[in-house]
C-alpha cells in the first residue's frame, strides 16, 4: 500500500496502477470505524485497485463547527485501510488541498442542498460537494463508495455525477449499526453512557415507521415520533428514495435528526408504504 500526500503524487500512482480492471475509491475524514471499513472492503471486493483518501475538508464544516475538535488517528486509519486491502492512500494537508485558501469555484448542491442537513448546516454541501468532485477528478474511480449512513450526501453525490457527466459509478452502501441499534458515527464518541442509551430511540424510531409502513405516511410517521420524546429532533420526515416528495405508496425514505445533549445523530431507513 502507497501512502502519498501531495495531488501529483496521486495523479502518479493513479496512472501508474498495474490493473486492467475497475478502479474503487472511498473518500473519508479518517478516524475509521467499521462503518468506513465496510466501504473499503465492499471497493476490494469489486475493484482491481482500491483508491482512499482521509482528509477533514474544512470547506464543509460550518462557524460553529469546531474543526480542532474532529478526531484525527492516521496511523490506526493507515492500518485499517492495509488490512482491507487498499491499494494508495492520499492523506494530503489543508494547504495541499487549498494552498491559496477557500476556492472561488465550487459546486452547488441546488435546492436539496438547503434541506433537511442544509436547513441546520448552509454551506454544508457545498462544501462535500466541491471536495468530492475535485478527489474524484484526482483519483479518476470507476466506481466510487459512500455510506447510506449520510443518505442527503449520497443522493447529492448521485446527482452531481448525474447532472455533470462525472462518469464514475456510485455505489451505496448499507449503514452499519452497533449491536443495539446506533449508527456507527465518528460523533458516537463524544455520548456520555446515559446519552447512549437515549440515542437508542432513534433506531427504535426508524424500526417502528418501517412496522407501520402499510399504513401509509401517517402511520409511519406517527409510530416513529411516538419514539422520540426523549430527544431535540431537528426534522423526522418520509421522502421518496431521490429525497422528493414521499409517494402514497412503494418505496420512501424515513429519515432523522437529533441532537443528544450537544452531539447532533442523523439516521435513517428504507420504508415501504401501503399494503403489499
Ligand atoms: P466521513 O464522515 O469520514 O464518511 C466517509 C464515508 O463513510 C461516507 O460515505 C459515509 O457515509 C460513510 N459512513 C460513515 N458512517 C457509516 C456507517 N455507520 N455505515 C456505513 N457507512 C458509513 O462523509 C464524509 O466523510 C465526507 O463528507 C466526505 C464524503 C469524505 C467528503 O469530505
Amino acid at each position: 500500500m502507497r501512502v502519498v500526500r501531495t495531488r501529483q503524487e496521486l495523479i502518479q500512482a493513479r496512472a501508474g496502477l498495474p490493473v486492467a480492471g475497475p478502479v474503487g475509491f472511498v473518500p473519508t475524514m479518517g478516524a475509521l470505524h467499521a462503518g468506513h471499513r465496510a466501504l473499503l472492503e465492499s471497493a476490494s471486493a469489486d475493484c482491481d485497485a482500491v483508491l482512499v483518501s482521509i482528509f477533514v475538508n474544512p470547506l464543509q464544516f460550518g462557524p460553529n463547527e469546531d474543526i480542532d475538535r474532529y478526531p484525527r488517528a492516521l496511523d490506526e486509519d493507515l492500518a485499517a485501510c492495509r488490512a482491507a486491502g487498499s491499494t494508495v492512500v492520499f492523506a494530503p494537508s489543508v494547504a495541499e488541498m487549498y494552498p491559496t485558501g477557500p476556492p472561488r469555484t465550487a459546486v452547488d448542491p441546488g435546492p436539496l442542498g438547503a434541506e433537511l442537513e442544509g436547513q441546520v448546516r448552509p454551506e454544508h454541501f457545498r462544501g462535500v460537494l466541491t471536495i468530492v468532485a475535485r478527489l474524484l477528478q484526482l483519483a479518476r474511480p470507476d466506481a466510487a463508495y459512500f455510506g447510506e449512513k449520510d443518505y442527503q450526501q449520497l443522493v447529492l453525490i448521485r446527482q452531481m455525477v448525474d447532472e455533470l457527466d462525472m462518469g464514475v459509478r456510485i455505489i451505496g452502501c448499507p449503514t452499519v449499526r452497533e449491536p443495539g441499534g446506533l449508527a456507527l458515527s465518528s460523533r458516537n464518541r463524544y455520548l456520555s453512557a446515559p446519552e447512549r442509551e437515549r440515542a437508542g430511540s432513534l433506531i427504535r424510531a426508524l424500526r417502528a415507521g418501517v412496522a407501520a409502513g402499510p399504513g401509509g405516511a401517517e402511520a409511519v410517521l406517527n409510530a416513529a415520533r411516538g419514539c422520540l420524546t426523549d430527544l431535540e429532533v431537528d426534522y423526522l420526515t418520509l421522502r421518496a428514495p431521490d429525497l422528493g416528495p414521499a409517494p402514497e405508496r412503494g418505496p420512501a425514505r424515513l429519515l432523522v435528526a437529533a441532537r443528544v445533549g450537544t452531539t447532533r445523530l442523523i439516521d435513517n431507513i428504507p420504508v415501504l408504504l401501503g399494503e403489499a
